[in-house]
């Protein structure tokens, strides 16, 4: 309710999402280039300090939760120390990971009141897995997330669909929530710069739907109430433990509720996935302005829709999206 973190289009923002690093262990291929990013300077990122001072000053304008990104958050040297800072600031404390370095923080979670993660995961076959993510690591994957589980950790599992790579896999990644009680979220692949996205690519919404009411009677597939600001579509099936849903960004964008606002890496601020207008909030800090003034303005320029590609033509319009950051340098 603070009107100075709503957008022209009335929307609070109460959601930031912070990446902590452009480093990755894995190289995952929808998220960046083959042939790799160059990285930020040291230098031109944000320190542990200047996350928490930033951070504190969105809690002031009304944040209440803070989701650490990356590249591969835990990959951050420093990483357990800005999990404790930002525990302290009253605010639901998140992350998104690909679970490979989980072992090293169960206690880190614990003591900075992290109590649910959102894990990424593509395939549950080891091969398919090691060629998504150009590197060997399934087993330990695995092991992370049984070890996730056992501590009790609130689960989500990130799948982003791809046509003839993992499509098939749907229904086993279905099966995952029959005796336990995690959410598993298939998203629609999109683009950005250097993941080689077309159309043909994208497993839609109602392709995946139509593939779960194959295999289990309509009956059975039962749509659930989404939270307001969820990015998915909430579905289970009855008996089962867990739930599935689908993160329809390409055919079904949920910009409307958008209450989230990016921190990327080098401390620019951005106010849509999908906008490439940026604000530099790092440099000002450094220079001892107020970052506030900077933050309002950045919100007050949102667009209504990804990032102002507000049909599918501009959307799928690889020079409009190559002008973007890669998935990798902005954190999801
Ligand atoms: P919750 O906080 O649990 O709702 O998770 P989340 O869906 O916001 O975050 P996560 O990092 O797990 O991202 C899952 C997928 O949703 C990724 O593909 C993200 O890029 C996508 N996503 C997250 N936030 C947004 C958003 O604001 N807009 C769009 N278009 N996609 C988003
Ligand atoms: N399309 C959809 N989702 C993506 N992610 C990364 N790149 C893409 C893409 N091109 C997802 C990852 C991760 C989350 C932060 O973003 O699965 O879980
Ligand atoms: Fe929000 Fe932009 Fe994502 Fe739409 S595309 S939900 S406006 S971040």
């Amino acid at each position: 309710n603070n009107i100075q973190m709503q957008d022209t289009h009335g929307r609070g923002h109460s959601y930031l999402r912070i990446s902590i690093t452009e480093n990755c262990n894995l190289r995952c291929t929808y998220c960046m280039p083959a042939e790799g990013i160059s990285l930020t300077p040291k230098a031109h990122l944000m320190t542990a300090d200047e996350i928490v001072t930033i951070a504190q000053t969105f809690v002031n304008q009304g944040v209440n939760k803070i989701r650490l990104t990356g590249g591969e958050p835990l990959v951050r040297k420093d990483a357990k120390d800005i999990m404790l800072r930002l525990g302290k600031l009253g605010v639901e404390l998140t992350l998104t990971t690909n679970g490979i370095l989980v072992h090293d923080f169960i206690d880190t979670f614990k003591e900075a009141g992290v109590h649910t993660l959102n894990l990424s995961i593509d395939s549950l076959q080891k091969e398919k897995f090691n060629q998504i993510t150009r590197r060997n690591y399934f087993d330990k994957f695995n092991e992370n997330l049984e070890l996730l589980d056992a501590n009790g950790f609130q689960l989500k599992l990130n799948v982003v669909v791809m046509k003839g790579f993992n499509d098939n896999e749907i229904i086993d990644f279905i099966e995952l929530t029959k005796n336990r009680n995690i959410q598993i979220r298939f998203i629609e692949f999109m683009p950005f710069d250097g993941n080689q996205w077309n159309k043909e690519k994208l497993v839609s919404y109602a392709e995946i739907l139509s593939q779960v009411n194959d295999k289990y009677s309509v009956e059975k597939v039962e749509r659930l109430i989404d939270k307001p600001h969820d990015t998915a579509k909430n579905h289970k099936i009855a008996s089962y433990k867990g739930r599935f849903s689908v993160i329809s960004s390409v055919t079904n964008p949920f910009c409307s509720s958008c209450n989230r606002i990016r921190l990327t890496a080098d401390g620019k601020l951005k106010n849509c996935l999908f906008s490439n207008s940026e604000t530099d909030l790092l440099q000002t800090l450094r220079s001892g302005g107020a970052i506030e003034p900077l933050i309002f303005q950045n919100i007050k320029s949102k667009h209504a829709m990804r990032g102002g590609m507000d049909d599918d033509a501009k959307f799928q319009n690889p020079k409009l999206f190559s002008q973007n950051r890669s998935m990798i340098k902005i954190g999801g």
